[in-house]
Parts: structure tokens; C-alpha cells; sequence
């Protein structure tokens, strides 16, 4: 009698493990209507910490530069004025007189040895930060500098 129902309660066991389901359904869902919005404050995340690593020991982490040495990237009217020229600047250095917002530099900034799509990010964040224009400086815009100077 106690052999019987304690195979019973074998049986029992192992029905229901067997009916026990593995839920497959996953109800994740992915948004990938990634806006442009996302796009640019990914850029500007990016372009920041290239800028907190390479650009801060110059032109300090405020973008204030310092004076008589480094220019500014604050409301820099250099900056605002051409964007090929700020290009060409880190790709290939810029040195000689340079007159950032009345203030006359002649110093030398080394070529930057970084990608297009790095320099396309660092500059975002530069011209969307600190009262610049708010441009958005793609990879295909520095590919374009890079191969023309070549
Ligand atoms: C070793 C110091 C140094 C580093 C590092 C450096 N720069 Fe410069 N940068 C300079 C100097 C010096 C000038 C001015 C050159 C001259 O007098 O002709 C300049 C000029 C500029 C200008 C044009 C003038 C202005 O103020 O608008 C921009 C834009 C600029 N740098 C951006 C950057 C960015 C972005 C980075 C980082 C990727 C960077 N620089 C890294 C020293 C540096």
C-alpha cells in the first residue's frame, strides 16, 4: 500500500516535470527608431571623452584655451567661420598666426592622430558645446579633407 502511493507520487513527479514549459516568448522589445536626437547625443558622448583625453591638455577641458598659447574652442569665431579649415587643422596641424576672437596665436598644434569618424565625433561635441554653431561634422566631410590634401 505505501510502495503504491509512493510510486503514485513518483509518477506524479514526473508528469509534471515533463509538462513544465520553457517559456520561448519574449515580449523584449527592441526600438530601433533611434532619432536623431539619440544619434547626436551619442556622438557628443563619444566625441567628449576623445576630447577629455586629447584636446583638454591644450585647450583646456572649458574650452577656454589659454591665453597667449592656446586659442580658444569657446565661441570661437575660427571655429564658427569654416569648418575645412578646422578639418584640415587636425588632420594635418595648424601653425603659423592664427587670430582666434581678436587675439593673435603663433604657436603649433600637432596633426591629431585620429579617425575620421573620430574627428568627425570630437568635433561635434566641440561646435555643440560652449556657444558654437551647432554643427554636426560627419566621417564622409573628413574622408573628403583627408583625400583632397593628399
Ligand atoms: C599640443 C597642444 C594642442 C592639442 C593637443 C590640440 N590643440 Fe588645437 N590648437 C593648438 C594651438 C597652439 C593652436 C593654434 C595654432 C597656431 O597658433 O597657429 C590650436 C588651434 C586649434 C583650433 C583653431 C583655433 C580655435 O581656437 O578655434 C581648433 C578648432 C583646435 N585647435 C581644435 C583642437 C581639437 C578639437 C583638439 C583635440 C582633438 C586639439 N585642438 C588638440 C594646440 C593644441
Amino acid at each position: 500500500m505505501c510502495k503504491s502511493i509512493l510510486s503514485f507520487a513518483v509518477l506524479l513527479f514526473f508528469i509534471s516535470c515533463g509538462n513544465k514549459q520553457t517559456s520561448t516568448s519574449s515580449n523584449e522589445q527592441t526600438n530601433n527608431s533611434a532619432s536623431a536626437d539619440n544619434m547626436l547625443a551619442e556622438k557628443m558622448d563619444r566625441g567628449k571623452a576623445i576630447y577629455d583625453k586629447t584636446c583638454t591638455v591644450c585647450h583646456q577641458a572649458t574650452g577656454a584655451g589659454v591665453p597667449k598659447s592656446f586659442p580658444p574652442l569657446a565661441s570661437s569665431d575660427y571655429l564658427n567661420a569654416d569648418v575645412n579649415k578646422v578639418i584640415d587643422g587636425l588632420l594635418f596641424g595648424n601653425k603659423g598666426e592664427m587670430v582666434v576672437n581678436g587675439e593673435t596665436y603663433n604657436n603649433v598644434m600637432p596633426p591629431q592622430v585620429l579617425t575620421d569618424e573620430e574627428i568627425s565625433y570630437v568635433l561635434t561635441y566641440v561646435y555643440n558645446s560652449w556657444q558654437n554653431s551647432a554643427k554636426e561634422v560627419t566621417p564622409e566631410m573628413v574622408a573628403q579633407r583627408r583625400a583632397s590634401n593628399q
